[in-house]
């Protein structure tokens, strides 16, 4: 069928509402037909700074052209085998992430989405340990799918009308400093030291019955938190003293952004498994379960699939995105964009009341908003309308949806950032006045 032709975006609204599940909740209704670097072109003709990246998906920016051309040379000569065969450029990606990897996660499982990689890392840690039960934490995001929705804790409306879940899951309390404690920044947090965890293995999960502790190494969906330095390193005294598996999900937080290929190196502590996807291939589907030989081989051939994990083309994107990554030295550039983009924003809170934290790692920045103590998702929404207006697109986070992402393309030219920041700071203004 030739699809219509309309630079009328009020038509192509039209046909996506008749066409396309109501499932999706979109950040914007942008029509967009076109983008690169870090611009979207809507079919209306407006050009629009991509402050979301897809869900921090291209963080080469659009259509880089070193992963396009990749790409391109792919299509010319293999795009899809599954377990029929091996092929080499699956066996190149696999390479290429081991070699970026933390130390000693050297086996990779590939798949399609950021979901089915918690999915398989669920039935890897108890396949490994022979135990059934789970942690992770409240505020948490992991995906859609069943076991990964039972994970994830950052919205009840995920779990209405859906349930039951997965059975074996516990939550405990992330150490979301700025809304659950009161000890001054910097002096003992008392979730960071695991005391609640330790709360829930004397009260209602024996400590020798859990398989994994799921986390974040900083919360993404569920505010851009930052926890205390004590809290991964804490996480995996835990671990190492029962025998359980620490699964760091790196879906949003990987692949540079955070100022370090992966988010849990600022801690300095090593997970037994990682879970990938997101940046990973720029916006090709392809995700992954990152684990110790010593863990990756409790799977015999056979208990665990895919047909599409490791598709070829994706792969040979993936390859491209590590290489450029290393060669434009993006970590760090993130880490350096990200910390004045943090210092601009904290001089925000001097004229901004409602502006009550600001936090972030690399281009992870978080600004929460709240009113009189509550928070405002209402003053959110208008920030970002407004912003839209003037042409950024930023998006927002948050249990409550009080938080603006920050989270624009770890290429972005600095004159673009800085201009997507004075949209951010005018839009903020008309909003809170
Ligand atoms: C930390 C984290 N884990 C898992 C997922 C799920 O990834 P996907 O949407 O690719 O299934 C997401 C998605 O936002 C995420 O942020």
């Amino acid at each position: 069928m030739t699809p219509a032709v309309s630079v009328d975006e009020s038509v192509w609204r039209d046909r996506d509402a008749e066409l396309i599940s109501p499932a999706y909740s979109r950040y914007s209704d942008l029509v967009v037909e076109t983008a690169d670097g870090a611009h979207l072109h809507t079919v209306d003709g407006r050009d629009v700074l991509d402050f979301g990246c897809g869900i921090g998906v291209t963080s080469l920016g659009h259509r880089h052209p070193d992963v396009t051309a990749a790409v391109h040379r792919q299509v010319d000569r293999l795009w899809h085998t599954s377990v029929t065969s091996m092929h080499t450029t699956m066996i190149d990606a696999a390479a290429a992430l081991v070699s970026v990897s933390p130390a000693g996660l050297d086996q990779v499982f590939f798949t399609n989405s950021g979901a089915e990689a918690v999915e398989g890392a669920i039935k890897l840690a108890r396949r490994a340990t022979g135990r059934s039960e789970i942690i992770a934490f409240s505020g948490a995001f992991h995906g859609r799918t069943y076991g990964a929705m039972t994970l994830t804790a950052s919205r009840a409306k995920y779990r209405v009308g859906v349930g039951p879940f997965l059975p074996g899951v516990h939550h405990t309390r992330y150490p979301y400093c700025f809304l659950y404690c009161t000890h001054a920044p910097g002096e003992r947090c008392s979730i960071a030291a695991g005391d609640e965890i330790d709360i829930l293995f004397r009260t209602t999960v024996p400590p020798e019955s859990v398989a994994a502790i799921f986390v974040e190494p900083v919360q993404g969906e569920g505010g851009f938190v930052v926890p205390p330095a004590t809290f991964l390193p804490t996480l995996r005294r835990i671990c190492d003293e029962h025998g359980i598996l620490l699964v760091a999900d790196e879906v949003q937080t990987g692949m540079a952004r955070s100022g370090r290929m992966f988010a849990i190196e600022h801690s300095g502590v090593l997970p037994d498994i990682m879970c990938l996807a997101k940046a990973l291939a720029n916006g090709l589907p392809i995700a992954a379960v990152v684990a110790r030989h010593a863990v990756m081989r409790a799977w015999h051939p056979g208990e665990h699939g895919t047909t599409f994990g490791g598709n070829a083309v994706a792969c040979a994107a993936l390859v491209a995105v590590v290489e450029t990554m290393q060669r434009e030295r993006l970590a760090e550039r993130a880490a350096r964009l990200g910390a004045a983009t943090l210092e601009r924003a904290r001089g925000w809170q001097r004229t901004t009341a409602s502006l009550v934290d600001v936090r972030g790692l690399g281009l992870l920045v978080g600004l929460e908003f709240a009113r009189d103590g509550r928070p405002a998702a209402d003053l959110v929404a208008r920030i970002r309308a407004s912003a839209l207006q003037r042409g950024l697109l930023v998006l927002s986070c948050g249990t409550a949806d009080n938080v603006i992402r920050i989270m624009p393309p770890l290429t972005i030219p600095e004159d673009e950032l800085n201009q997507g920041l004075d949209i951010l700071e005018a839009a903020m203004a008309e909003a809170a006045a």
